[in-house]
């Protein structure tokens, strides 16, 4: 079934909750366990991380086999325009988080791992037996994008939250219904 104005198919309902739930558990634990330096928490992380790329790439998918969904009744063209913009912006951090990870841990040479399942493995140096970035420059790339991402997406979340209940509260329209199946 396709998006219409009145009511978001099951696809698109499941796949922006699944997607939005892990980004922002993703965030919350990437930013505690670098501050507290819980390193137990890194694998968790990481393999989260990992698995939901299937989600995002589905979902990336669909939305380019079915078109973004059509605003709700009456609304401002510069905020048409804004919801346009963070959409855009949130679906593109959505692929990029965790690409950019990926580039960090497997370019980093500590290799990939999905709960223990070796994607690619981890690189030591035969002589010292310490981890051995297989290239540095893709790794620090991975890196610098992963913590510009957090602000981005931090903002870009929060924006699209505002907007979001503006819809529900002021303009007391669907938008926020027909997200929550409720159309
Ligand atoms: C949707 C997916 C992901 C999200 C939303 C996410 C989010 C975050 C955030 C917000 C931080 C804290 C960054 C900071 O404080 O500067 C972080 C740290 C980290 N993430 Fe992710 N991440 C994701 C996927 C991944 C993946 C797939 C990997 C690796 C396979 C990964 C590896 C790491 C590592 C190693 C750190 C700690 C960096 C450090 O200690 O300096 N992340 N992540
Ligand atoms: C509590 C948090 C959230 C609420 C209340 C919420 C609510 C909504 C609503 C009501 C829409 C429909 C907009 C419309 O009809 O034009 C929407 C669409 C969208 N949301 Fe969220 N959202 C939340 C979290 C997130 C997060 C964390 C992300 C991504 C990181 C995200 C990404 C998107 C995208 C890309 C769309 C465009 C439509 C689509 O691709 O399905 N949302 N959101």
């Amino acid at each position: 079934m396709k998006d219409t104005e009145q009511k978001f198919s099951k696809t698109t309902i499941v796949l922006h909750w699944l997607v939005a739930l892990a980004m922002i558990s993703l965030i919350a634990v990437g930013t505690y366990m670098e501050q507290t330096e819980t390193y137990a928490l890194y694998p968790i992380h990481k393999s989260f991380g990992i698995l939901i790329i299937i989600a995002v790439l589905l979902r990336v998918v669909w939305r380019m086999l079915n078109g973004w969904p059509k605003p709700v009744g009456a609304v401002k063209k510069v905020e048409q325009l804004a919801a346009k913009v963070v959409h855009w912006v949130l679906i593109i951090g959505t692929v990029l988080f965790p690409i950019s990870g990926m580039m960090m841990s497997g370019a980093g040479g500590r290799g990939l791992y999905v709960f223990g399942v070796e994607l690619l493995a981890k690189n030591t140096d035969p002589v010292t037996g310490k981890v051995a970035p297989l290239n540095e420059t893709l790794a620090g790339l991975g890196y610098e994008m992963h913590g510009i991402l957090m602000w981005v997406m931090i903002a870009a979340i929060a924006l699209h939250i505002i907007g979001a209940y503006k819809h529900h509260l002021v303009y007391k329209d669907n938008t926020l219904k027909r997200m929550l199946g409720r159309g």
